[in-house]
């Protein structure tokens, strides 16, 4: 079976951070990996075994840099399912895998209450095995767990990602090169959207801003660094239980301001999201994740565009898994430093803080709240 190959460019001296290396998708070089398969490819393992689960154990099992040595879930039937499918080892219990396999990264994809409550267990049983562990988001529903993985994985001096896959993008990364660039000059505001159609009510009241908005609060956070206060209006859509619908207003340490409009009740096929930055010299707008990214100059009326190629291009949403899983293995093997791992656990974490912070706005008369304060 032939498969996508991937190139690891480096832009720069290398293993400073992620944004020295871009990843480039070159189906014209495409390799059978089986050849390519050496010493040097990371052992990976993976708990929890959903739709995601098999989307990262495909990713290691494609990836050159990575080899997929077993998978694991409480549910015999999934774990069983996967492994066939991957054509190795299935556990049932996390601690037996990590003991017999030793592998060098774990990606841990369980989900539970409000998509997130069972992160916290199977990530410590794996950094105290001595393993790099990428976490899907929200790193966790509860942010005690959630500061208590990130010291874990500070302490053990272990690679500790969150799985930020929307700004994973070559249109992310060149909306940040234009920032870097100094092209947008010093900030103003930021305008973020993100929706899909959940139109199912899940097991929380808060379960869409928890879970949708780790995305849009990491992209904010990337491009305006921290958020110092937010504020927060939500609605119930029609028939709904879950405050479906949000509009979060928010002032970034640096001074300038920022907006969300988050939402459950969009139908999926329309543009989902939109990221707006703004500064003293220019303006650009980043849409559908990997889909468009445009440049608007002061004193320049013609703009500059980034747009996805047809031909060796994004795909589909898997393609941002693929580029964010990518990234954590090669960043592993390059030895850069867990502080500065792209789409950190300390990133995870202050993104979801500031979700946690909304939230408290929201139960408390839509006053503003200082994301700082929030440790609950
Ligand atoms: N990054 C993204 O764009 C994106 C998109 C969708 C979902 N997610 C996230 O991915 C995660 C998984 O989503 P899903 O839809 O596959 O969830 P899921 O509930 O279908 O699957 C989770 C699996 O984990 C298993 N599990 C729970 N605890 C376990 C443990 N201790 N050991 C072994 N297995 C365990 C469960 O049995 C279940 O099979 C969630 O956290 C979700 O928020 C991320």
């Amino acid at each position: 079976m032939l498969l996508k190959s991937y190139k690891i460019k480096r832009l720069n001296d290398a293993a400073a951070s992620f944004t020295h290396l871009s990843f480039i998708a070159t189906s014209g070089t495409a390799r059978n990996k089986q050849e390519t398969r050496g010493e040097n490819m990371l052992k990976t393992c993976v708990i929890g075994l959903g739709h995601i689960g098999n989307i990262h154990s495909r990713i290691y099992s494609e990836y050159e840099g990575s080899k997929l040595l077993a998978v694991c879930d409480i549910l015999h039937h999934r774990a069983e399912a996967a492994g066939k499918r991957f054509n190795v080892p299935y556990y049932l219990d996390a601690a037996e895998m990590l003991k017999d396999m030793k592998p060098d990264i774990v990606s841990v994809t369980t989900g539970g209450y409000e998509y997130s409550s069972d992160h916290c267990h199977p990530t410590v049983q794996s950094l105290n095995a001595g393993c790099h562990v990428l976490c899907e988001k929200p790193i966790s529903n509860d942010l005690a767990h959630a500061q208590s993985m990130v010291d874990l994985g500070k302490k053990l001096g272990l690679c500790f990602g969150i799985n930020l896959n929307h700004r994973f993008t070559p249109a992310g990364r060149q909306a940040k090169k234009w920032q870097e660039d100094g092209r947008i000059g010093d900030l103003l505001f930021a305008n973020m959207a993100l929706w899909i159609g959940r139109f199912k009510d899940e097991d929380s009241e808060y379960y869409h801003l928890k879970a949708l908005n780790p995305h849009s609060m990491d992209i904010l956070r990337y491009f305006c660094g921290d958020v110092k206060e937010v504020q927060c209006y939500a609605m119930k859509a029609p028939g709904r239980s879950m405050w479906s619908t949000a509009s979060v207003n928010m002032k970034f340490a640096n001074g300038a301001v920022g907006h969300l409009t988050s939402s459950y009740d969009i139908e999926r096929g329309h543009p989902m999201e939109r990221c707006e930055v703004a500064g003293t010299k220019g303006r650009f707008v980043w849409e559908d994740m990997w889909r468009e990214a445009t440049l608007f100059e002061r004193d320049n009326p013609v703009r500059e565009s980034y747009v996805n190629p047809v031909f060796g291009g994004f795909e589909s949403f898997y393609d941002t898994f693929k580029d964010r899983v990518i990234a954590f293995v090669d960043q592993v093997a390059l030895g850069v430093k867990p502080e500065d791992i792209d789409g950190s656990g300390v990133q995870g974490l202050e993104a979801t803080r500031v979700i946690h912070a909304a939230i408290k706005s929201l139960k408390e008369d839509n006053r503003p709240v200082r994301v700082a304060e929030v440790t609950e």
